[in-house]
């Protein structure tokens, strides 16, 4: 882990707050692991869901973040497939929140050019919910401004073995040749199909694990731990990650590559 004030700056004209280097600068996307809206609560004396309420708030402050950020692609990890483990009661609010997010929100969303595009598993999800989901991704489909890619019932290993099928019924229908699968045709037959890998990972509340997040297209992504616990991420914290990030070097294997 990176220590946030740390100095560890690699580019000395940044460091001493001259020009940034050409290439430096802003992720194209950044996919964030929204953690610690139990923790937050709890340490209120409130009960656990008031902190997922409170979480919706700071949803909309990373939208309008990464926006002005000028991020292309901004994706929240909402639900696990391993979250449906909670108290059913803790289940349903969640289920219900997002029900409200995007009745309350689409409109604003669309207003501002954000185009919703939702990944997971749908197959279990209650009728209403599943048509929501397509509502918001309908709805925004022509938007050309911040793509906004909700990880809803969203499992990594579950997105995997999913495009395995995929890939394995075109090998048995004849339509492929398995020395024909190589990693774009893996990664086309991910949900995450045309969405470029995320540059950046942010995960709040100080856990450092991925939690089934990503695993395929994080092979090269740059992880920010913040210390905050999720209803309190703002501007500022997206601030610091973006800058975390900028002071990175990215090398892909290789010997030397900007950020960017
Ligand atoms: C993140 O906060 C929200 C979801 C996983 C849905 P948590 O509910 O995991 O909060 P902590 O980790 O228990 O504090
Ligand atoms: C990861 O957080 C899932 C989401 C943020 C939606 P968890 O709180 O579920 O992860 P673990 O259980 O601590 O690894
Ligand atoms: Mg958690």
């Amino acid at each position: 882990m990176h220590a946030l004030d740390s100095s560890v700056a690699t580019d000395p004209a940044a460091a001493e707050g001259g020009p940034e280097p050409a290439g430096v600068a802003v992720p194209r996307h950044v996919a964030i692991i929204m953690d610690g809206n139990g923790r937050w609560a709890e340490a209120r004396g409130l009960p656990r869901t008031e902190g997922h309420r409170r979480g919706v708030e700071a949803v909309r402050r990373a939208v309008k973040a990464a926006t002005e950020s000028g991020v292309a692609y901004l994706t929240i990890y909402s639900f696990s497939s391993e979250n449906w483990a909670r108290p059913a009661d803790e289940v349903s609010y969640l289920m219900g929140l997002l029900k409200l997010f995007i009745r309350r929100d689409l409109a604003e969303l669309h207003r501002n050019g954000v185009r919703v595009r939702v990944m997971g598993e749908r197959a279990g999800l209650a009728p209403d919910i599943k048509e929501l989901l397509l509502e918001a991704e309908q709805r925004t489909a022509g938007n050309s401004g911040l793509t906004l890619v909700v990880a809803f019932n969203y499992g990594a290993r579950q997105e995997i073995v999913a495009a395995m099928r995929r890939l394995a019924a075109q090998v048995a229908a004849g339509e492929l040749a398995p020395g024909d699968i190589d990693g774009d045709a893996v990664a086309g037959a991910l949900q995450t199909a045309g969405i470029p890998d995320p540059d950046l990972i942010i995960r709040t509340s100080g856990e450092q694990r991925l939690s089934n997040f990503l695993l395929w297209q994080a092979a090269y992504s740059e992880f920010v731990f913040l210390p905050v616990l999720w209803p309190d991420f703002d501007a500022a914290s997206f601030s610091a990650a973006l800058r975390e990030y900028a002071r990175r070097q990215r090398r892909f294997g290789g010997v030397s590559a900007r950020t960017g």
